[in-house]
């Protein structure tokens, strides 16, 4: 395995060029296009990684299926399908336009903005800071890595330059999606967004998918297995935005990116993947993580379907 990853990385840097860091967070701009780096860790709990791997980054959106884990947790499943819906939009993730067009105006998933942001809201807690302290006592757990915490010079960025998000947020109290305070739950979703990872966190995040909830190391359970399924599921059909169907038919694995340039994959019953390169395509997915993915699906057993 280690052979492979360090051939995939080799042969697939050049696609760095052919993306750009993004930019609209403007923090986010600071980046280094070149970077690449991918984890592996399998069942047996053996990590294979190569390249950048330990380099920090913000989570971004690939924190929308923890958060969505822990809604599905803190919640009725029925409560939180009644606020976000199931389906892909085929939209760019940050498309507000469904929201006035769908019959319902229900965000369609909790993988876009919009959906995430009512994911964020149904968070339990007494106060802000509670809600904030447990979101970070879940990312801690999940990835086994007790020094989670913020970037708050990209969290300050991303509550600055956020008014698309801010404006989305406001139409969705308006149509009875969100309750409470609005500007709190965009500062939830600023911070859950700015979270700092490396590409390991993100492979223990997906080895937990991987295994229904297990941790393989002690056995403890931090997601049931319903919920492991359900946020699979999601990953596979919203995961890469507008990307998805593309990535299913050339990957076929459940993966969910961020603009920060993750993406955090789990083959289901096999191993989590964590991948790291910030020069991302047009539909904000890593250009060179997601050949990486490519070229590993060719050397190794990774297609679900
Ligand atoms: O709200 C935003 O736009 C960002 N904090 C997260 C977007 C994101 O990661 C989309 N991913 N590809």
């Amino acid at each position: 395995m280690q052979d492979i990853l360090n051939d995939i990385l080799q042969t697939n840097k050049k696609y760095a060029n052919y993306g750009q860091v993004a930019t609209y967070i403007p923090e986010l701009k600071k980046a280094r296009r070149d970077d690449l780096g991918i984890c592996i860790i399998d069942k047996e709990n053996k990590i294979y990684a190569v390249g950048d791997y330990e380099k920090k980054f913000t989570i971004q959106s690939i924190s929308k299926s923890i958060v969505l884990a822990m809604a599905l947790m803190d919640n009725e499943w029925e409560y939180v399908f009644s606020k976000v819906g199931m389906e892909p939009s085929g939209d760019p993730f940050n498309s507000i336009m469904k929201l006035e067009t769908n019959d319902t105006k229900k965000p369609c998933n909790p993988m876009i903005n919009a959906g995430a942001i009512v994911t964020t809201s149904l968070i339990k807690g007494d106060s802000p800071q509670e809600k904030e302290e447990r979101m970070l006592e879940f990312f801690r757990r999940i990835t086994k890595n007790n020094n989670i915490g913020i970037n708050y010079d990209v969290y300050k960025s991303e509550k600055i330059s956020g008014d698309r998000n801010r404006a989305m947020a406001y139409l969705l109290k308006n149509d009875g999606f969100i309750n409470g305070n609005i500007e709190e739950v965009l500062d939830l979703y600023f911070k859950q967004c700015s979270i700092e990872v490396d590409a390991l966190d993100l492979a223990r995040i997906g080895l937990h998918l991987a295994t229904y909830g297990i941790d393989v190391e002690n056995g403890e359970r931090i997601i049931s297995e319903n919920v492991c399924r359900m946020v699979k599921t999601f990953m596979v059909t919203c995961g890469m935005y507008d990307a998805s169907g593309e990535f299913a038919i050339k990957v076929g694995i459940p993966a969910k990116s961020g603009v920060g340039g993750g993406i955090m994959a789990s083959v289901p019953n096999k191993m989590g993947i964590g991948v790291y390169g910030p020069a991302l395509d047009k539909k904000g997915n890593s250009i060179a993580g997601t050949k990486m993915l490519e070229d590993l699906g060719k050397k190794v057993q990774i297609n679900i379907f």
